[in-house]
């Protein structure tokens, strides 16, 4: 067998490399050292030019000197991603691109996932390669794009049935009425219909196509079938299409839609909350004066919405009521919107029973007593108008001597001063189990360049449970929400450990 170091020799010594053209040698050297690391000689090829240029500069790499084949890429070592914690990093999808407007859309969702470090690998069906082109997918893929079926080159070195197998998911974005119909119907007579008969990975597609033809009744049966043979859909969406003139349901879903459901799909993370229902609080609550005016505390939502993501993250099934924020709604919870204290505490209530409540919502203490209903007028030299104010009711103290009492009940203690010891007298009063304390006077020094605890990014707080307290390093508000989740999953199984 000859020795790798003369396949670099070979491989080096090219600006650009066709396997075809190695010597027979060389690529029987490749070939078995492909198939012992399970990989396709072209990838062989690749991971060792990546090697190479490691050690010795740069190497341009065309896989196949065809040049509607994909363009010359520069190999390099898979890159850190740019946005880590992304359920499928790591992950290989093979992304299949048929013929639509929406085509566009897929070269957004090549940049998107392999940001959060997922690898992909594309085919295009010839009715794609008349929006977009190869050349372009190629580019942000980084490999070669696959579009013949008979292509003896591809065939000898990965393969349609390989190609359809190494990867942990196939995506079909856009999905044209004309795929779905060969999918449902077993055809293959491309690379893209081949590779969707031949996969045995998970499959989701991403239809878009005109309305009518999304209503159609032979579209409908299609998608039906689908349905049932285990196809994942996310999307058409409701809106306008591209064409103009043209609304309804059809439109491809946006590629950060789909990057979710890739997540959703590929994420082998372990559910220890599974199974377990949490209510989370979170925003600020907005009282009203006249129907221009409200009372309302300082909350971005920031540490509330992350809270309710990361319980979710571990498999609880999640109700965020939340008050009104201008921050996205967190993955996989279902987000309930209210407006003031009052209608937070009746929907915290419909949603019990719970296992888990967590209180982080910056509650507004008072109301003003009898809102008037029109605005409230400013009369020249009368001075400003009297408010009279009343009690808002306390939810948190409300669940902790409710007779559906959630087995683990969490509430926040924003302070300036004394923390612990108002945080402990807090968790007595409202009979909670845990107080996450905070600083967020001026000069707790955090966040200080982002304009403190409150809407910034970063936060430091102290768990008060009825055994101790625990001092946490300042932390992003992400990092604070995986923490706390990480929390409750040891409290509960140590709970259902001396059950
Ligand atoms: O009494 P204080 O507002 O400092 O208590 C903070 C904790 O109580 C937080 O968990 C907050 O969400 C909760 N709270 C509540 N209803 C209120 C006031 C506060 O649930 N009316």
């Amino acid at each position: 067998m000859i020795e790798i170091n003369a396949i670099k020799c070979h491989i080096g010594g090219m600006a650009s490399i066709t396997i075809r053209n190695l010597d027979e040698s060389t690529k029987q050297a490749l070939r078995e050292r492909a198939a012992r690391n399970g990989r396709s000689m072209e990838e062989e090829a690749r991971l060792l030019l990546a090697e190479l240029e490691q050690g010795a500069g740069s190497v341009e790499v065309a896989a196949s000197g065809r040049p509607q084949a994909g363009p010359a890429v520069a190999a390099r070592p898979s890159p850190e991603p740019a946005i880590s914690g992304f359920p499928a990093a790591g992950k290989r999808v093979l992304l299949i691109i048929s013929g639509g407007i929406a085509a566009y859309k897929s070269l957004d969702l090549i940049r998107r996932l392999r940001e959060r470090g997922v690898r992909v690998r594309a085919v295009m069906t010839a009715a794609a390669q008349q929006f977009i082109t190869p050349l372009s997918v190629g580019a942000l893929t980084a490999d070669k794009v696959f579009t013949d079926l008979f292509d003896r080159e591809d065939e000898h070195d990965v393969g349609h049935i390989r190609l359809a197998r190494d990867c942990d998911l196939v995506v079909v974005a856009p999905a044209t009425a004309d795929l779905m119909a060969k999918m449902a119907n077993g055809l293959a007579n491309d690379l893209a219909s081949t590779a969707l008969l031949a996969t045995n990975r998970p499959v989701l597609i991403a239809p878009a196509m005109n309305p009518a033809m999304w209503s159609h009744k032979a579209t409908r049966r299609n998608a039906e079938s689908l349905r049932r043979d285990g196809i994942h859909f996310i999307g058409p969406m409701a809106g306008e299409m591209a064409e103009s003139g043209e609304a309804g349901e059809g439109r491809m879903a946006e590629p950060m839609q789909v990057v979710e459901k890739i997540g959703e799909l590929l994420d082998t993370r372990p559910k220890p909350l599974k199974g377990k229902r949490a209510i989370v609080t979170s925003g600020p609550t907005h009282e009203p004066i006249d129907p221009v005016r409200y009372i309302a505390n300082r909350s971005s939502g920031k540490q509330g919405h992350a809270i309710a993501e990361a319980l979710a993250d571990l498999g609880a099934e999640v109700i965020l009521v939340s008050g009104p924020v201008s921050i996205p709604d967190p993955k996989g919870c279902e987000v309930v919107r209210v407006e003031s204290a009052r209608e937070m505490q009746r929907m915290v209530e419909a949603a019990l029973p719970a296992d888990i409540a967590v209180m982080v919502a910056a509650v507004a203490d008072w109301r003003s007593k009898g809102e008037a209903k029109e605005k409230m007028k400013k009369e020249g030299g009368k001075g400003p108008s009297h408010l009279e104010l009343t009690e808002n009711p306390d939810i948190l103290k409300g669940l902790g001597h409710h007779k559906q009492r959630p087995g683990l009940l969490i509430g926040f203690a924003a302070e300036t001063e004394k923390i612990v010891e108002h945080a402990r007298a807090k968790l007595e009063r409202k009979k909670a189990d845990w107080i996450v304390a905070n600083d967020v006077s001026p000069d707790s020094g955090i966040g200080t360049t982002e304009g403190g605890v409150m809407g910034g990014d970063r936060n430091r707080v102290r768990i008060l449970t009825r055994e101790g307290v625990e001092e946490w390093p300042e932390l992003t508000k992400q990092q604070v929400a995986r923490r706390l989740a990480a929390r409750i999953c040891d409290h509960l199984a140590a709970v259902t450990a001396t059950a």
